[in-house]
């Protein structure tokens, strides 16, 4: 169960310089994804103020460089201590290494027009909160767009948690709200430096099945670029879409 696992021992700076030290070709895959689902959402910048949240924002930050153009305030929410430190670490000035993230956002005219530097702008409306998601019920559509990258999955091996992470995520969504997830296919666990963490196994059926409740408008895409078999994976998922708004929805197993 989630609750059982050591967060705390989760290496940030193992993970990024496994997954996000370089440009990977699934990141670029997910990154035209997701710029061109955003984009396309906010043709200008909204005339009321936009929130965001990165749920499990874990050691990533191109998902909330993803919706810099349009938020007045992002939240980077997560469990681990250490991701947390990593993520405050980073608010200030990021590491060099997120450039080349910002250079794929920037092929979409919303992010390449953006008025200010990335770096002064992220400084200006992110902040890190520590939380657990299962507790965002509390918060139900607080934010006005949102992202959850490989968390769902890749916290948990019960398929009740992580069915409900979704649910977590999406019912902190308001009615509209576009949004993205990404997900690690028949995923079998990972390591995040010396630590090994769980993994729900999850396919394309099983992803479209948690998002269902909540979103009348979703596409689902399994990444070309990651369709080679892989050690401990065999593929990626990325869904977007926009949060429907029937909130009578009883909460499962609520
Ligand atoms: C595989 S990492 C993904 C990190 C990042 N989103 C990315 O795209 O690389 C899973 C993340 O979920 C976080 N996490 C696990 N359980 C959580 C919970 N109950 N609430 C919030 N975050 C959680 C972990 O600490 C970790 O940062």
């Amino acid at each position: 169960m989630n609750a059982d696992v050591s967060w705390a021992a989760f290496d940030p700076i193992a993970y990024v310089d496994h997954n996000y030290r370089d440009l990977q070709a699934e990141d670029a895959e997910i990154l035209s994804i997701i710029r061109d689902h955003f984009g396309d959402h906010f043709p200008r910048r909204a005339g009321r103020p936009v929130t965001g949240i990165d749920v499990g924002a874990g050691a990533n930050l191109y998902p909330a460089l993803a919706m810099l153009p349009w938020c007045d305030e992002i939240t980077l929410f997560e469990r681990s201590s250490a991701n947390v430190r990593y993520l405050r670490s980073q608010v200030a000035a990021y590491d060099g290494n997120w450039d080349q993230f910002w250079r794929v956002l920037c092929k979409k005219e919303a992010y390449g027009a953006l008025d200010m530097d990335p770096r002064a702008r992220f400084r200006d409306v992110v902040g890190v909160q520590a939380g657990d998601l299962f507790d965002l019920v509390q918060h139900e559509g607080r934010w006005s767009m949102g992202t959850m990258f490989f968390v769902a999955e890749s916290m948990t091996s019960s398929r009740a948690e992580f069915d409900r992470g979704v649910e977590c995520f999406l019912r902190a969504l308001a009615p509209g709200a576009p949004f993205a997830a990404a997900f690690m296919e028949h995923s079998k666990g990972y390591h995040a430096g010396e630590h090994f963490f769980p993994a729900c196994d999850v396919g394309e059926e099983e992803v479209s099945a948690s998002l269902e409740r909540f979103t009348d408008d979703f596409t689902s895409v399994r990444l070309k670029s990651s369709a080679a078999v892989r050690d401990g994976y065999s593929g990626m998922i990325v869904a977007y879409g926009r949060r429907n708004s029937d909130s009578r929805i009883p909460l499962l197993g609520g």
